[in-house]
């Protein structure tokens, strides 16, 4: 069966409207899904929406209208937003499709009837405002319940519960060996420091009295499911898992062909939700362990240094952002500026800066100045050279690091990135960039305006429009995967494979070679790619690709 590159991400809370922590995942999945389509992999990127649960209940209580109205609405914000950004997502994952919920009470009723599921008496102190169980962790230094939690009172609950600590050893034994479950491998030792604690079961329901907006459990129509079967399990039921099948040798080929996934999460939810209850649940309905997911674990975005919260009323709208700057400036920045796994500070000023650098005064003018120099010298047509041409070598000298030898020697910049290190989009971004700066360096080293003066230097001038309009190409290419639109706008503006417009195929990371314009190619006239953005916001940043 021929495997389908399979990656999540996080599905949304649906009790406020989205964020940029909530956009940079996207953005980071979908660069990477694009990236992986570009290297002609199937793909299938699933995502979408966290829909039940108390904070929706109390939030649409609130507001006085249906729970499910209250999620209709905030997911059009969601969807909305990712139509905006350009995200191109498979599949799309809401909760309360009934789907899901059949899904959901065919895994819990046959763990149920598997012995993996108990019913067990809680007793203890329990927040009515937060609406939990308390520890003795939640006690301050004077033993007492912070204010935090309100009125608290000793409850005594019956409740459903999943055997987790049973399955701790082997959760052990699979992380010591598969040392590459979790990018970056920091939060890999993390999660083993954290199953080692791993002591007690997973309370997996709500009495329907507390909590009516969640999935009723199948063998108890009292109780509705709590978060962890309804929410991790949207990865495996919105792909056609068949829940009714122990063994995974028995799932229906759609599920097959696309399974296991890449999940792509913020830190917060690695341990112990993905990390430890996922596994434990999944290995309980008979996954083997080579069908384990793996886990790409992304750092924070804060506001100078603190936590976006609503509270601080410092929360960053990628909305308004998008409405200000343009989709390309926003998924530009996100890419660009944080580095897989560490927490990144959100800086308007710094998003301005880099687009103004990289993308307006380095590819766009890069483009700009080549489409108006072709139309200039040559009324638009470039003449292909060979490979050994001494005109090529005379190029080569006069650049340092020069732009061909860079080109060529990564196969047009194929090879290198297509193997750049595992999901290092900035990389990507970064190597993008590196070959715009060259090309540029090109034109101040060989100043072709001078070159237009002297006849005897006619064919170095040829070689040099040449050169410059095969970077752009393989530029756009390089580029399709973080800045989609912006990559047409390029092969566009190159007058090339203009039957394709619009369309993904247009884009092959196999045709990221160099020489690929033909002889006598007449390109188009240059229009703004990147149109600078004069906000007053600018600061130093400069054009180098060096960040
Ligand atoms: N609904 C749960 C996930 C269930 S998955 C089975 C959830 N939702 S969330 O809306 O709170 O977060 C969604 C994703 O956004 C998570 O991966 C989370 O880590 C990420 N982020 C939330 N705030 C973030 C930042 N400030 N910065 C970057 N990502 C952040 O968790």
């Amino acid at each position: 069966m021929p495997k389908t590159f399979y990656l999540t991400t996080a599905i949304d809370y649906t009790n406020g409207p989205p964020h940029l922590g909530h956009a940079y995942e996207k953005v980071l999945a979908d660069v990477i899904a694009r990236y992986h389509r570009l290297k002609s992999d199937a793909v299938f990127f699933l995502t979408g929406v966290d829909q039940h649960g108390q904070k929706v209940q109390r939030s649409a209580e609130k507001v006085g209208i249906a729970p499910q109205q209250f999620v209709d609405e905030l997911t059009t914000k969601f969807t909305g937003l990712w139509k905006k950004l350009e995200i191109e997502y498979d599949g799309w994952a809401a909760t309360t499709e009934p789907l899901h919920k059949h899904c959901v009470q065919g895994m819990l009723q046959r763990l149920y009837e598997e012995g993996q599921i108990y019913k067990d008496k809680q007793e203890g102190y329990y927040s009515i405002r937060q609406e939990q169980f308390l520890t003795e962790k939640e006690r301050g230094p004077d033993g007492e319940f912070g204010p935090e939690w309100g009125e608290v009172e000793h409850r005594v609950e019956e409740n459903y519960y999943f055997r987790l600590a049973q399955h701790k050893d082997w959760l052990l034994g699979y992380l010591k060996n598969h040392p590459n479950c979790v990018t970056p491998a920091f939060r890999q030792i993390e999660l083993i420091n954290a199953v080692e604690k791993l002591t007690g079961d997973l309370c997996i329901s709500r009495p329907k009295s507390r909590l009516s907006w969640g999935i009723e459990l199948p063998f108890d129509r009292e109780y509705v499911n709590y978060v962890w079967f309804d929410a991790l399990t949207n990865y495996i039921s919105f792909i056609g898992y068949d829940p009714s099948k122990k063994e995974f040798a028995d799932q229906p080929d759609e599920f097959q062909e696309k399974w296991p996934a890449l999940h792509i999460i913020g830190k917060d939810i690695l341990v112990p939700a993905h990390g430890i209850y996922w596994p434990i649940m999944l290995h309980a309905l008979g996954f083997p362990d080579d069908q384990m997911p793996s886990f790409l674990v992304h750092g924070w975005w804060n506001v100078s240094g603190a936590k976006m919260s609503k509270s601080l009323g410092n929360v960053i709208d990628p909305a308004a952002l998008t409405d200000k700057y343009g989709a390309e400036a926003l998924r530009y920045y996100l890419v660009e500026t944080m580095i897989l796994g560490q927490d990144s500070d959100f800086s308007e000023e710094q998003l301005v800066a880099r687009y103004n650098a990289a993308l307006a005064n380095s590819i766009g003018n890069l483009l700009s100045r080549t489409l108006t120099m072709i139309w200039k010298y040559r009324g638009g047509k470039i003449g292909r050279i060979k490979d050994d041409d001494e005109r090529l070598t005379a190029c080569r000298k006069m650049i340092g690091m020069e732009i061909i030898g860079y080109l060529e020697a990564c196969d047009g910049g194929k090879n290198e990135y297509a193997s750049l290190p595992a999901h290092s989009v900035e990389s990507a971004a970064h190597h993008t960039l590196m070959a715009s700066w060259h090309a540029n360096q090109l034109i101040e080293k060989t100043q072709p305006y001078k070159l237009a003066k002297n006849e005897d230097e006619a064919e170095l001038l040829d070689a040099v429009l040449y050169t410059l309009a095969e970077c752009l190409r393989i530029i756009a290419i390089l580029l399709s995967s973080i800045l989609p639109k912006a990559a047409h706008g390029i092969f566009d503006q190159l007058n090339w494979k203009m039957e394709l417009s619009g369309k993904e195929e247009r884009f092959s990371l196999d045709e990221a070679e160099w020489g690929r314009l033909p002889d006598g190619h007449v390109v188009g006239k240059p229009t703004p790619l990147f149109p600078r953005i004069e906000s007053g916001l600018q600061n130093q940043a400069t054009d180098s690709p060096a960040r």
